[in-house]
């Protein structure tokens, strides 16, 4: 494990403004890197491991070949959105250092659909490791035209991505989360699902879960994608709930160490209540993976693939070495 973090030294908002910069800087003098454990083959997308950088990470699509420095298994792209769009006015980055706890207010800022076209499109394919492009609503889209919005930009990139996440489950777009509600999830999904196929391509297209789901909505919710073909499901984005400790603002998304119970319940849950409906169609466990441990403790737990956001913070860019190392001499 890395013990020199200088970015911990900064305020959060300033590490955040400034990672993209030192990704690229890190990235610029290294190679590609293969970290070939537990190798994975889904629907002929080739994982060479199964640890992958989660959504927000790289919001345009411009830190690909940066993060392919890092040995990921996969990179997921996005949140991205039709059209341009800033973050929520005011504070949108917190980190509690000591709780390993991460909190964001951003509501998907990204450069819009053509900005990441033009990122991706300057990848060579096939891709070095699958890219998975995760997909929203501009904040002024009202909900009974979001699904306008996520074909919009499925149809945009879809020669570039691998597969499409459908992100409906930030906290940080305004009654975004009202989409998971079993009562319009079917009207809101079904055209989506519809436009999986398009020019002879066949796109698989993966279901973002909030963790703050109620038991039962959460098996409404697996049962109503399920139904409709949807691919898969990412459990999960970042929690309204606060634990005593945190000092966090009540509104907005904590990430980190504070969700490792919570996701991983979700996970636990999920995977009894598919049981062999999940035959061919991928689990991808996030929220609160801060070790290698972690990492390979999701993977027994029925997790196709995981994946982290906070490790990188917390751990940085050698988590995914780290993990490699830990996984060879626990697997082989
Ligand atoms: C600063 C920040 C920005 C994020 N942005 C997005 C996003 O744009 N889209 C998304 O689906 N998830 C986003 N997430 C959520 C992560 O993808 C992940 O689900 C969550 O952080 C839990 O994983 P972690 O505990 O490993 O961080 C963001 C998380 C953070 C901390």
């Amino acid at each position: 494990m890395l013990e020199f973090k200088p970015w911990l030294w900064l305020s959060p908002s300033v590490s955040h403004s400034l990672s993209p910069i030192i990704l690229q800087l890190f990235g610029s003098f290294r190679d590609y890197q293969t970290f070939t454990w537990k190798p994975f083959n889904w629907r002929g997308l080739e994982f060479t491991n199964p640890l992958g950088v989660a959504g927000g990470m790289d919001k345009n699509g411009h830190l690909v070949k940066h993060l392919w420095t890092l040995g990921v298994g996969f990179v997921e792209v996005g949140t991205i959105t039709p059209k341009p769009q800033r973050a929520n006015p005011g504070e949108i980055i917190r980190r509690d250092t000591k709780q390993q706890a991460l909190w964001n207010k951003m509501g998907f800022p990204n450069r819009g659909a053509k900005s990441a076209l033009r990122n991706l499109k300057g990848l060579k394919s096939p891709h070095f490791t699958p890219i998975f492009v995760n997909v929203g609503k501009n904040r002024t889209t009202p909900n009974d035209k979001a699904h306008e919005d996520y074909i919009q930009v499925i149809d945009t990139l879809r020669e570039h991505a691998d597969a499409f996440v459908i992100n409906i489950s930030s906290p940080n777009t305004a009654d975004l989360r009202e989409l998971l509600q079993p009562t319009n999830l079917k009207g809101f999904l079904a055209p989506i699902l519809n436009v999986k196929q398009k020019d002879g391509r066949t796109t698989p297209m993966l279901l973002k879960l909030s963790p703050d789901l109620e038991d039962q909505d959460l098996f409404s919710v697996l049962d109503i994608s399920y139904e409709l073909g949807i691919d898969g499901w990412i459990l999960t984005n970042t929690t309204t709930t606060r634990t005593l400790s945190l000092s966090f603002p009540k509104e907005g998304g904590v990430s980190g160490k504070p969700l490792y119970d919570i996701s991983k319940k979700i996970l636990e849950k999920s995977v009894n209540h598919l049981g062999e409906r999940r035959r061919d169609k991928l689990v991808i466990s996030v929220g609160g993976v801060l070790t290698p441990e972690d990492v390979c403790e999701r993977l027994e737990m029925g997790a196709n693939l995981v994946q982290s956001y906070s490790a990188l913070v917390f751990s940085g860019p050698f988590f995914f070495r780290d993990t490699f190392e830990y996984a060879k001499r626990k697997y082989y």
